[in-house]
C-alpha cells in the first residue's frame, strides 16, 4: 500500500476540499435551481469532531498540506467556527507529528485552511473564523453591478457581499480571491468587475462554466472564451501574461497595468487541468469523491460512525482516490479535453 493518496495515473492528492453543506444564501442559475438543493438531513451532516478527525488522517497519514472549506455556502453552517477550529487542531497536530517521526528541524510546516464563499454575513463572523484559524476566503462574486447581481443569484445583495468582502480583508484574510464565473453577462461587466477588484486589491479569476448546473441547461457553444474576455479586458487594462502560481494552479494569470494587481483565467472546459490535478473531495455528507465529475463516493463518515480505526479510514481513503478518473469523471483517452462525464450532483452540491 503507497503511502500518500496517489492514482493510476501518478498524480498524488495533497489539497483537500471539504464542502460542509448544501444550503446557500443565493440561488446563483448556473449552480442552483430557483428552490435550492435538497438539504442533507442534519445528523447526516458531518460534524466538527468528525471533520477534525478526517482532517488529521489526511493530514498525518496521506500528505494532505492544503485544506479548503465550500458548500453550497459554508457560512450557513452555524458552528462553522467550530469546525474551522477543529481542523485547525488536528492539522497542527498532525504536522507536529509527522515532523516528530521524519525528525525535521524547525517549525512544523503550516497547513492552510481556506474557505469558498459569497461572503453574505461574513462581516460578523471573519474575526472569530481567523481566531480559528482560518488563512484565506476566495469570494465568489460575478459582477458589480446591481441589476446583473441580482438576475444571476436570484437574490438583491450585492451591497452585502461587497460589504463582507471589505470585512474579511479588514480582518487579515487578504489578499482575497474573486472568483467570476464567465458567462455573457458577465462578459458586459468584466472590466468593472476587475476595476472593482483591482482597487480593493483583490485578485479577479475568471472561470469557464462548467456542466453543474442543476437544470442541465449548459452547451458548449454557450462557453465564453477566454479570448472574448482578453480582448474586453484590453479595452481598459493592460494586460501582461505572467503564467501559473505553481504547475498544479488552476489560473492561468496576467499582470493588470505592470502590477501588483493580477487577473487569472480558470480555463477548465477549453484547457482543462484535470493530468495536474492535486484535489480530493469530502461532500457534505462524509464521502470522499476523487473526481468533481463521475459519480464514485465511498463512505467515510459511515466508516467514522462504525468505529473504523485511523488506517480503516485511511485505506478506504486511499482505495477510492487510486480510482480517479483520468479526465472530468472518465477514463477514456478519446474523451475531448472539452467533454464530461454526466454527473448526478450540481456543483453547489459537490462544493467547487
Ligand atoms: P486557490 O487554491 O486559491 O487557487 O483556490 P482554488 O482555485 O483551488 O479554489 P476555488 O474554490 O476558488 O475554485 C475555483 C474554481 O476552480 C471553481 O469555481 C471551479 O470552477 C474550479 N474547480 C475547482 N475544483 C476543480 C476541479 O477539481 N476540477 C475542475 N475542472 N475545476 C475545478
Ligand atoms: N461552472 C464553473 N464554476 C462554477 N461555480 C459554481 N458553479 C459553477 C459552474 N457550473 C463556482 C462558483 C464558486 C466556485 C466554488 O464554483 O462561482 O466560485
Ligand atoms: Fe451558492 Fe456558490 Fe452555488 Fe452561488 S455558486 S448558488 S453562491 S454555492
Amino acid at each position: 500500500e503507497t503511502p500518500l493518496l496517489v492514482d493510476r495515473y501518478g498524480r498524488v492528492a495533497r489539497d483537500l476540499r471539504v464542502s460542509i453543506t448544501t444550503a446557500c444564501s443565493l440561488r446563483c442559475t448556473y449552480c442552483m435551481p430557483a428552490e435550492g438543493l435538497p438539504l442533507v438531513p442534519r445528523d447526516e451532516l458531518m460534524t466538527p469532531e468528525e471533520i477534525g478527525r478526517l482532517v488529521g488522517i489526511g493530514v498525518r497519514d496521506l500528505g494532505i498540506r492544503d485544506i479548503r472549506f465550500t458548500g453550497g455556502e459554508p457560512l450557513m453552517r452555524r458552528d462553522l467556527e467550530q469546525i474551522i477550529g477543529a481542523a485547525r487542531t488536528a492539522a497542527d497536530d498532525a504536522m507536529s507529528s509527522v515532523e516528530a517521526t521524519t525528525g525535521s528541524q524547525g517549525a512544523p510546516e503550516h497547513v492552510r485552511i481556506a474557505m469558498t464563499s459569497n461572503a453574505l454575513g461574513l462581516d460578523k463572523r471573519a474575526g472569530a473564523l481567523v481566531a480559528a484559524g482560518l488563512d484565506r476566503v476566495n469570494v465568489s462574486l460575478d459582477t458589480v453591478d446591481r441589476e446583473a447581481f441580482a438576475t444571476l443569484t436570484r437574490r438583491d445583495r450585492l451591497d452585502d457581499v461587497l460589504t463582507g468582502i471589505r470585512a474579511a480583508i479588514a480582518a487579515g484574510l487578504a489578499p482575497v480571491k474573486i472568483n467570476a464565473v464567465l458567462l455573457p453577462e458577465t462578459l458586459t461587466g468584466a472590466a468593472d468587475l476587475l476595476a472593482w477588484a483591482v482597487e480593493h486589491g483583490c485578485n479577479l479569476r475568471f472561470i469557464e462554466e462548467m456542466p453543474l448546473d442543476a437544470d442541465g441547461q449548459w452547451t458548449r457553444d454557450d462557453v465564453v472564451s477566454a479570448a472574448d474576455l482578453l480582448s474586453r479586458l484590453g479595452e481598459r487594462f493592460a494586460l501582461t501574461p505572467a503564467g501559473r502560481e505553481d504547475p498544479s494552479a488552476p489560473a492561468e494569470e496576467w499582470l493588470v497595468d505592470d502590477g501588483p494587481a493580477t487577473v487569472g483565467i480558470i480555463a477548465s472546459v477549453t484547457r482543462s487541468f484535470c493530468g495536474a490535478c492535486d484535489r480530493t473531495r469530502l461532500t457534505a455528507e462524509g464521502t470522499v469523491r476523487s473526481c468533481l465529475f463521475g459519480n464514485e463516493e465511498t463512505d467515510l463518515k459511515a466508516l467514522l460512525r462504525n468505529g473504523a480505526t485511523d488506517d480503516e479510514v485511511g485505506d478506504a481513503w486511499r482505495a477510492a482516490m487510486w480510482a480517479k478518473p483520468r479526465a472530468h469523471g472518465s477514463d477514456a483517452v478519446e474523451l475531448a479535453a472539452d467533454a464530461f462525464a454526466d454527473t448526478e450532483r450540481s456543483m453547489g452540491a459537490i462544493g467547487g
